[in-house]
Parts: C-alpha cells; sequence; structure tokens
C-alpha cells in the first residue's frame, strides 16, 4: 500500500516471483563481487559503475521475464506508448550498508525491484512519504524525489534491480 500523497508513486508485484527471484540471485551472483564505497554509499555488489550492463545475463532475464509485463503496468498508469529504460543495475545492501539522500537524473520515473527484502527496516527511505512494500514489488517513483537507502543494521542481506526510464509517446 503506498500512502496517498506520494504522487506518481505505483507499485507493480511481479508474477512468479518466487521463480524469479532464484534465477536472478543465482545471475548476480555468479558475476564477481564488485564493491561500491563512495562518499555517502556502501554498497556490498554492484555492477552501477561497470561498462556493458547490458550485456550480462541478469538483465536479459529480467527484460525477457519481467520487463515486458512491467512497461505495460507503466504506459497505463502514465497514459503512454513505450517506456524507454535507460538503465538497469543491482546492489547488494549487507550490514553496514547504506545509499545517502539522492535523486535518479536525466530520466523521467526511477524504480526499485525489491529482489531480497528480509526486514521492513531494509525498506528505502522517501523522508514524508511512507511506503510499504514487500518482496517482489517494483516501486517506481518521479526520479526527481529524493531518497536513501537506510544503513542495513541486520545481517540479513538487501537486494534490489532498480531502473531509470523515460515514457515516450510515439
Ligand atoms: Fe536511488
Amino acid at each position: 500500500m503506498l500512502q496517498k500523497d506520494f504522487p506518481y508513486a505505483f507499485i507493480y508485484k511481479v508474477k512468479n516471483f518466487e521463480k524469479h527471484k532464484n534465477n536472478l540471485l543465482n545471475l548476480i551472483f555468479e558475476l564477481p563481487e564488485n564493491k561500491i564505497e563512495t562518499n555517502g554509499c556502501s554498497v556490498s555488489h554492484s555492477d552501477y559503475f561497470s561498462e556493458q550492463k547490458s550485456k550480462k545475463e541478469y538483465v536479459k532475464y529480467f527484460q525477457e521475464n519481467i520487463i515486458k509485463d512491467f512497461a505495460k503496468f507503466i504506459c497505463e498508469k502514465f497514459n503512454c506508448k513505450f517506456v524507454n529504460f535507460h538503465q538497469v543495475w543491482f546492489q547488494v545492501y549487507n550490514y553496514g550498508d547504506y545509499h545517502k539522500k539522492h535523486r535518479h537524473p536525466n530520466c523521467n520515473l526511477a524504480s526499485i525491484f525489491y529482489l531480497e527484502l528480509p526486514h521492513k527496516k531494509l525498506i528505502t527511505d522517501f523522508g514524508e512519504y511512507k511506503v510499504e512494500i514487500e518482496e517482489g514489488d517494483i516501486l517506481t517513483f518521479p526520479a526527481f524525489i529524493e531518497h536513501s537507502s537506510p544503513r542495513n543494521k541486520t545481517n540479513l542481506r538487501k537486494t534490489i534491480i532498480s531502473t531509470n526510464s523515460s515514457l515516450l509517446n510515439d
């Protein structure tokens, strides 16, 4: 459920989630571990900065099995013909990991697919906007809305796949 005061935010529930979860996690964790450690961001494993992300197996799997239906959902919500996904990447948050407040530039929408969300404390923080998310949800929101990933103080792992996209009419 979304609080009604979070404008233009939508939740899409991924079909056959358990199957896709296992397959995507296998594909993500077969990639060499790649840690991001910058000012304001600590993530245990991510391909955000890696080249040729679109050629990765998990991206192909995501495109073939999930994005098509998800794009249809977005087009219905925003009354547009197409969605252009500019970017897809994953982030793994282990104990101590976090991502400070930020926005997603150069796109209309940001989406977060919660592949592993073992505790509510790990839900993305939108400040004044409260969201109720569960594993298997893709949360989509205007890319300019500031958000952060709270520091993981649990020993449980959070894994997300994120996309940046824009709406097209022709
Ligand atoms: Fe973000």
